[in-house]
């Protein structure tokens, strides 16, 4: 056991063994929980009201993840755009710094799900979007350094960093507002329809999720209250899938054997790309998915999994007495590295790893995919908090490799020969996100 937290040296977080893994898992959210340590380590509650509420998680969960198999082509279609859009001209080798690249492509994917095929796609959105996350990141610092629990309440009054995220909440719902009022009469309509005929899925986007949960559980659908839902959301959504990417893209670049065989799989599923591109076909990629898990399980961009705040002094099953306002976790590196689990090259890239588990493991089918929630590796955590995004994450990473690997050659710049270290910090642990990968437009579209 350890106690150290790089992201708040005040708030020392108990890392646990992994023994304790299925009583946190199954412990109650009054005893332990995700919500509060996320609202304690960042104080985003306090900086805008970025809570992972329950409207919030079941909106992802449901209604989101029932929307996929819809969404899925047309975010394919929104990945490709965004390629276009914001790769500089390229019919040389030319620098681009990729994770600015993938953010921006991303912003435009996740958007079309989480506001709509309108809004997503306008410059107004995409330019909160680009703000949003390092406005977030500064207002959290400002508020850890400036204020105590007692004096949170001023910090939007006070401070400077503060009152900007509260600026762009404010105009973020702006941007929100006509549509939210399209939308509540859309279900108001819907709700007088009672000619008991099949009710139709209106619009396939958060912001509807969002007016139809309002509805259920009485809450009032103000443009705040959705502006507030709808960045929580991206919040969750943006940097970790962004990350994930940029660091599959590194993999294969240090791995032109598993290049290759990637490709060749994809054009046999795609070779002429066109309209093929469903949750179906993505979901047979089985190379491509063993090679993302594996980049996943060795570079795993959160260090620590399962973090909780212990609201209740607690017991556990040997003994161990936790008392409550403690945060615990388990770190993500030392398990999914664990010889014991993995083996003795456990720490080495196989990028034929899990393929093979699907076809000689005896629970092929449930650990092997990307999304599978495992004990073994914690990326996505586990429990009933495990991250039920992955589905359209995973997805999402596929859709901008594979445009990638369609559209333009990729190669390291002159110099660099191997996936450079990792960023790391505040208990994230990215893919070096300054360099730049060099980019050369195809000249003739493929796989080759
Ligand atoms: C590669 C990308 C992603 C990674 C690595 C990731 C990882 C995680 C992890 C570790 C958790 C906490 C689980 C726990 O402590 O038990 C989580 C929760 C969550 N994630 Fe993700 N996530 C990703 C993408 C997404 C996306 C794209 C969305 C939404 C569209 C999303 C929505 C959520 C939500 C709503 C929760 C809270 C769940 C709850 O409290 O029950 N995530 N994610």
């Amino acid at each position: 056991m350890n106690m150290y937290n790089s992201g708040n040296a005040e708030r020392p977080m108990l890392f646990l063994p992994m023994k304790y893994l299925e009583e946190v898992r199954g412990a109650r959210s009054n005893v332990m929980s995700l919500p509060k340590a996320l609202d304690q380590r960042a104080g985003l509650d306090k900086i805008g009201g970025f809570l992972l509420s329950e409207h919030v998680v079941s909106v992802v969960r449901l209604a989101m993840t029932r929307a996929l198999t819809q969404l899925t082509p047309e975010v394919n279609d929104k990945c490709v755009a965004a390629y276009k859009e914001f790769m500089p001209p390229c019919t040389e080798w030319t620098e681009v710094n990729t994770m600015q690249l993938i953010l921006r492509i991303w912003t435009r994917m996740i958007s079309h799900v989480i506001v709509g095929a309108e809004l997503s796609q306008s410059n107004a959105w995409l330019e909160e979007m680009n703000l949003f996350v390092p406005t977030c990141i500064k207002a959290v610092f400002s508020l850890r350094n400036g204020y105590s629990s007692s004096t949170y309440w001023l910090a939007r009054y006070t401070n400077n960093d503060i009152k900007a995220i509260f600026r762009l909440r404010s105009r973020v719902a702006k941007l929100l507002e006509p549509l939210l009022r399209d939308r509540v009469e859309a279900v108001r309509l819907r709700t007088q329809d009672d000619t008991g005929r099949k009710k139709i899925d209106l619009h396939a986007d958060a912001i509807q999720w969002f007016v139809e949960e309002y509805t259920r559980r009485g809450i009032k659908p103000t443009a705040d209250q959705l502006a507030q839902d709808i960045l929580t959301l991206s919040l969750v959504s943006l940097a970790s899938t962004t990350a994930t990417t940029l660091g599959v893209i590194y993999d294969l670049l240090d791995r032109p054997d598993s290049l290759l065989e990637i490709k060749q799989e994809l054009k046999q599923s795609f070779g002429g790309m066109g309209d093929k591109i469903s949750r179906q076909a993505l979901s047979q990629l089985i190379v491509l998915d063993s090679f993302a898990k594996e980049s996943q399980r060795l570079n795993p961009i959160n260090q620590i999994s399962m973090h909780r705040l212990v609201l209740q002094d607690h017991t556990f099953k040997d003994g161990l007495r936790v008392p409550a306002g403690t945060d615990i976790g388990f770190t993500n590196e030392q398990i999914s590295k664990d010889s014991a689990t993995w083996g003795e090259d456990g720490d080495k890239f196989d990028a034929h790893r899990f393929l093979r588990l699907r076809e000689t493991g005896e629970s092929a089918d449930s650990r092997a995919p990307m999304t599978a929630v495992t004990h073994d590796m914690l990326p996505w955590g586990t429990g009933a908090h495990a991250c039920p995004g992955r589905f359209l994450a995973a997805d999402g990473i596929k859709m901008m490799v594979l445009n990638l690997l369609f559209m333009y050659d990729v190669k390291y710049p002159a110099g660099i020969t191997s996936r450079p270290k990792n960023d790391d910090a505040h208990l994230t642990m990215g893919p070096a996100a300054k360099m730049p990968l060099l980019f050369r437009q195809k000249g003739t579209y493929g796989f080759d």
